[in-house]
């Protein structure tokens, strides 16, 4: 995608107008971003589940605005033209509507992301008008929110009973009167999703495990290609095993070293007989 345009909220709201659904996707690294640049994918997201897939903690919890920084300038450094959106993590918005726009602002200054994301519902409307007050594009998050997972009783469907379902539609529009420009819903059921979708009215909703009807879909990287052992969502479609390509290539090389068969010529460096010569005299 070398020739893209820099992908923005009008382009965004362009393709969903045009019936184009937005195809968006988790990314922690410059490599990575470079392939999904390169793939032509419209939104990136970094998202403190990095804490999982990336650091190895067991929830996204210990997520600290310094390790978010690092990584979404790494993401955007792989993807300049994306539409990039930075992930709060736990505790940077929660405590007051200052910490919110004091964090929300170093996503935008030193990772030059285009939007950030924040989890919630009715509870966190003075921090989206807040963030949004300040010049910075919200995205909001409903239905499985996993910084409240405890809260929640571990990761699952949310919205399948009438009552929570009403709930999530009625957060959802507290969300986006508050000025959120879109919505992920994850985890919600399919019937939910297009209620919220059909009633939005200049937000875009996107559907991480929530069926099709939304202007687009989220997957976590990891989960599409096999790259995180500890858990594969149902949701989740593997497009590629990448992790049993790359374990069977590392028990390859361990056996290769150990039955000396790695290194071969072509994998060192030489050095000419004259030098070498002149090597011994010096070193005699
Ligand atoms: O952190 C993240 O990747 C997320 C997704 C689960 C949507 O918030």
């Amino acid at each position: 995608m070398a020739d893209r345009k820099k992908v923005t909220i009008r382009t965004l709201f362009t393709k969903a107008k045009q019936k184009e659904p937005l195809s968006w996707l988790t990314c922690y690294d410059y490599p990575t971003a470079s392939f999904q640049e390169e793939a032509g994918v419209d939104m990136i997201l970094v998202g403190d589940s990095l804490g999982m897939t990336m650091l190895g903690y067991d929830s996204t919890l210990p997520v600290t605005m310094d390790d978010m920084i690092r990584h979404t300038q790494a993401v955007r450094r792989g993807a300049p033209t994306a539409f990039l959106i930075g992930d709060m993590p736990y505790m940077s918005y929660q405590p007051s509507v200052e910490s919110a726009i004091r964090n929300a602002g170093r996503f935008m200054a030193e990772a030059s992301c285009d939007a950030i994301k924040l989890e919630g519902g009715s509870e966190i409307v003075s921090r989206v008008a807040g963030i949004r007050a300040a010049g910075i594009p919200v995205v909001g998050h409903l239905g499985l929110t996993p910084q409240s997972v405890a809260a929640l009783g571990g990761f699952r469907v949310q919205g399948r009973g009438a009552g929570q379902a009403k709930q999530i539609i009625d957060d959802a529009k507290a969300i986006e009167e508050a000025g959120a420009f879109a919505i992920l819903l994850e985890m919600v059921p399919d019937r939910v999703c297009k209620i919220i979708t059909e009633r939005a009215e200049d937000c875009l909703i996107l559907s991480l495990g929530s069926g099709p009807h939304a202007h687009g879909q989220l997957l976590i990287y990891h989960d599409m290609f096999g790259l995180y052992p500890n858990f594969k969502p149902r949701m989740a479609k593997v497009f590629g095993d990448a992790g049993k390509v790359i374990l069977e290539g590392l028990q390859e090389y361990h056996n290769e070293v150990k039955d000396k068969t790695f290194p071969q010529p072509e994998n060192w460096f030489t050095m000419k007989d004259e030098e070498y010569d002149e090597l011994m005299e010096l070193l005699e």
